[in-house]
């Protein structure tokens, strides 16, 4: 798991530099495939439950699950990655907002808290923990800054398969839940909403979008549970 987490934190950071004005969302696309088939991986995404591209790309009021298009991103967009990969029989996936020439604040400070919300959870996936301890950490930073986290999507179990047990809400009661265990690999996945937390999944099937049109965030690392600091396996150090 620590080498496909490597190619997923890889392309991201290949991505960050290649992700700007006037560039398309299916430039994107054709680059992580590129990139991920380069470094030995499969693109896990592609095919999964009928899903059509490598990657996930969704701009502004899209949450998650964006399908690559000849959309082109413009100033002030904001835009979020979600990459998954498969190496000789294991899971990595994580994902990234990444803003577009200048932002606004509301924007800038929605990337902000959602990446720190994911830390904050992270911090808590430690032997002994409970799994909610997790979800409550995520969600009580998200709501302290005003924002809101999205509750029809919820991160998960990874490792001989992209989606395993548990399911990990982005809120939930501290002290709660399945007690964490060493070698539990965890998709923590915060998606978090600049208003109010309903999604709509558009008629594609597929791309889900804000129901008040305002702003989401996304942010992903696949994570090892042990008995002390947490592993991110989806991180270049
Ligand atoms: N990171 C997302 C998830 O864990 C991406 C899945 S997209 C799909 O659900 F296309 F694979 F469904
Ligand atoms: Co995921």
């Amino acid at each position: 798991m620590s080498m496909s987490g490597r190619i997923v934190a890889q392309v991201i950071d290949s991505l960050k530099k290649m992700v700007a004005i006037g560039v398309t969302t299916k430039e994107i696309e054709d680059f992580a495939d590129e990139r991920i088939k380069a470094l030995g991986g499969i693109p896990a995404f592609k095919g999964y439950r009928g899903y059509p591209s490598s990657v996930c790309i969704s701009v502004n009021e899209q949450v998650v699950h964006g399908i690559p298009s000849d959309r082109k991103l413009k100033d002030g967009d904001i835009v979020s990655i979600d990459i998954g990969v498969f190496l000789d029989g294991f899971y990595g996936d994580a994902a990234v907002t990444i803003s577009i020439g200048t932002i606004d604040k509301e924007a800038a400070d929605l990337i902000r808290v959602t990446e720190e919300s994911l830390y904050l959870g992270i911090e808590n996936a430690v032997e002994g923990k409970r799994l909610y301890d997790i979800s409550s950490a995520i969600q009580k930073h998200v709501e302290e800054n005003g924002f809101s986290v999205v509750r029809l999507f919820v991160g998960h179990g990874i490792g001989r398969e992209l989606h395993e047990e548990p399911q990990i809400p982005n809120y939930g009661v501290p002290g709660q839940g399945p007690r964490l265990k060493r070698g539990m690999t965890l998709a923590i996945e915060p998606m978090v909403n600049a208003g109010g937390h309903e999604v709509i999944v558009l008629e594609d099937g597929w791309t889900a979008v804000t129901k008040d049109g305002k702003r989401s965030a996304h942010f992903e690392h696949t994570v090892l549970v042990t008995q002390d600091k947490p592993r991110i396996l989806t991180k270049n150090n």
